[in-house]
């Protein structure tokens, strides 16, 4: 990405793990004309304010709730996003989170790494088998749709959330489905969408999939629907308040936890570099940028 920039721009490259301070970024982002933000950026409007000769906000990953995308049109600046080159590799580690949680991986290694295995035992660490079961899809979008495919090959029949002929009302969704998992962008309207009385509905052996946006969740609903056994288990991948993790999660066994892992896999990250590279390099040259939000 860096190369491609540098090529044709000056660029101001923030080297480290961790993302600027929200100062950090008010002070840089001043006389530049891209910006290149990761989602873990928070572009709010007070940024944006700062960024007076700013022309594209070019954001690396799919979600853009870290950016202010109102206050940015408002000052005729364009944002964009990295669909689709991404979708595979959610899709994939949604399945592995799936999988893992249902056949208690994380449980097995745990076991092992404490030095408390004792061999192999008739009845220990039982899972369940997915063939003949319903994966609840809520949110039918690129990735929602990548997951429902999968689910041919281990013989799971989809039910999912939309607004076409076959979706499924999200309450008979929540109370039919053995898996749920989500798909939702994070807006007003999805936060807390899986609050309390959403767990109250779902199956007593339901599992709970969240590779969306951690605050989709109720956090403190799940770990009283965990602790309870309202649910069977839960495999997330985001959390409300990222990077800390709900202590009561962390307690609790029936809960597989990775670390905002969906879209990392080499050619995936390689690809989302090069898509906002490109959205940055066409607007920045007067051209439509490839994928706008
Ligand atoms: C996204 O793209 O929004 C993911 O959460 C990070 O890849």
């Amino acid at each position: 990405m860096t190369a491609r920039l540098e090529a044709v721009c000056d660029v101001d490259r923030h080297e480290g793990i961790a993302p600027l301070t929200h100062a950090e970024l008010i002070t840089r982002i001043q006389g530049k004309h891209a910006l290149i933000a990761m989602i873990t950026d928070r572009v709010d409007r007070a940024v944006i304010e700062a960024g007076r000769d700013l022309r594209v906000i070019a954001n690396v990953g799919v979600g853009f709730n870290n950016i202010d995308v109102a206050a940015a049109r408002e000052r005729g600046i364009v944002v964009t996003n990295t669909p689709d080159v991404l979708t595979g590799a959610t899709a994939d580690l949604t399945w592995a989170l799936i999988l893992g949680i249902t056949r208690r991986i994380g449980e097995g290694e745990r076991l092992i790494r404490r030095g408390e295995w004792k061999g192999w035992a008739f009845d220990q660490l039982l899972g369940m088998e997915l063939r003949g079961r319903q994966l609840g899809i809520v949110g039918f979008g690129r990735i929602g749709r990548a997951v429902a495919e999968r689910a041919v090959a281990f013989g799971m029949t989809v039910a999912h959330t939309g607004r076409d002929a076959d979706a499924m009302p999200l309450d008979r969704l929540l109370s039919t489905s053995d898996v749920v998992s989500l798909h939702v962008p994070l807006r007003d309207d999805t936060r807390h969408l899986i609050d309390q009385p959403a767990f109250a509905r779902m199956k007593r052996s339901a599992y709970l999939i969240n590779t969306s946006r951690g605050p989709v969740v109720d956090e403190a609903a799940l770990v009283w629907a965990l602790k309870n056994r309202i649910i069977a288990g839960a495999a997330l991948d985001v959390y409300e308040q990222e990077p800390q993790v709900h202590e009561g999660l962390l307690a609790l066994d029936n809960v597989l936890l990775a670390p905002h892992l969906g879209s990392a896999t080499i050619e995936t990250r390689t690809a989302m570099a090069d898509l906002a590279a490109r959205n940055a390099l066409a607007v920045l040259a007067g051209e439509s940028p490839l994928t706008p939000v």
